[in-house]
């Protein structure tokens, strides 16, 4: 399908560092895309060396892939990095709006609990998933309502849709305002030609809940709840990133387009996620 074709456009990735943004960063290179990878860790550079082959890396990128350290959180920066890569590429068509961190404790961990949770910690997540997407968003949109054209694809999450036990307060939160902002932007950018949709993705092994060995039996909690018996891959976001990205989706905005494995055809989590009822309130 020609429609399905980004080859020669001009792309950006946000936490393209590594898990699903260095994968949607891999598949529109290798689909002849100019890709700008874009991470507050200076090893997004390492991270594009393997998609274009130079150094260890084996890549299959046919179109240019240009590194950039930037911290979403600086709305400074962020105006730079976007008016940068129309200084050096002329336009931008697609922005994959990817960068996201978590690691605050869960309903189910110590320190997870409304009135134990940090205002530090709240204010971590909510700086980057939150304020750095809307400083992505404003500095994206500005340069796509000028030139009549884009399509923006955003990260939310499952835990956007839902509560979710398994996930910090900061996480859901900030996931489910992701959600609200990506269908009011599509609002008012239609008319402009520019497309907002967001992914929502279920659990997917990455480096966000730490590079470090997972606790086996949160695995397989996870695991469980996935009717298709599995965490996700990176890769596996790549084919709905790169639909929601090009023309093929011409018609589509404001969407939020889950890739769980089935998790949330289910009408609830399975109960042992839940947190241990109290014994005096029931
Ligand atoms: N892994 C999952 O289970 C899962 C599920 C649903 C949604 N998500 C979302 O997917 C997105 C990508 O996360 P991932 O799972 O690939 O994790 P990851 O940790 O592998 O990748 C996230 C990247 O974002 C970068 N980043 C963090 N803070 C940043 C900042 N201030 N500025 C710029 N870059 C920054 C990190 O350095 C990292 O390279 C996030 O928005 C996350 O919330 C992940």
């Amino acid at each position: 399908m020609d429609t399905l074709r980004i080859d020669g456009q001009v792309v950006l990735v946000t936490g393209a560092g590594s898990g699903i943004g260095l994968a949607v960063a891999r598949a529109c290179a290798a689909e002849g895309a100019t890709v700008h990878l874009a991470d507050v860790s200076d090893t997004v550079h390492e991270a594009a060396g393997t998609l274009t082959g130079n150094g260890s890396g084996t890549g299959t990128a046919t179109g240019t892939v240009v590194p950039h350290v930037c911290d979403v959180r600086e709305p400074d920066a962020v105006r730079a990095l976007v008016d940068g890569i129309v200084a050096a590429s002329g336009r931008l068509d697609i922005a994959f709006l990817n960068a996201g961190v978590n690691g605050a404790p869960s309903l189910l961990q110590p320190g997870g609990a409304i009135d134990e949770l940090s205002f530090a910690e709240w204010r971590r997540i909510m700086d980057v998933n939150l304020d750095g997407l809307f400083h992505c968003l404003q500095h994206c949109a500005r340069v796509m309502k000028e030139q009549r054209s884009g399509s923006i694809v955003v990260t939310a999450s499952t835990a956007g849709l839902r509560a979710e036990p398994r996930v910090s307060y900061p996480y859901v939160a900030s996931k489910s305002a992701v959600v609200g902002l990506v269908r009011q932007a599509a609002l008012e950018l239609a008319r402009f030609g520019v497309r907002v949709n967001a992914l929502a993705p279920g659990p997917v092994v990455t480096n966000i809940g730490g590079t470090g060995p997972r606790p086996a039996a949160a695995v397989a909690a996870w695991e469980n709840s996935v009717p298709m018996r599995r965490w996700g891959r990176p890769d596996d976001l790549a084919g709905l990133a790169l639909l929601l990205a090009s023309d093929a989706s011409s018609w589509m905005t404001g969407g939020v387009h889950v890739v769980d494995g089935g998790a949330s055809a289910l009408t609830q989590v399975p109960s042992d996620t839940l947190p241990a009822p109290d014994a005096t309130t029931l």
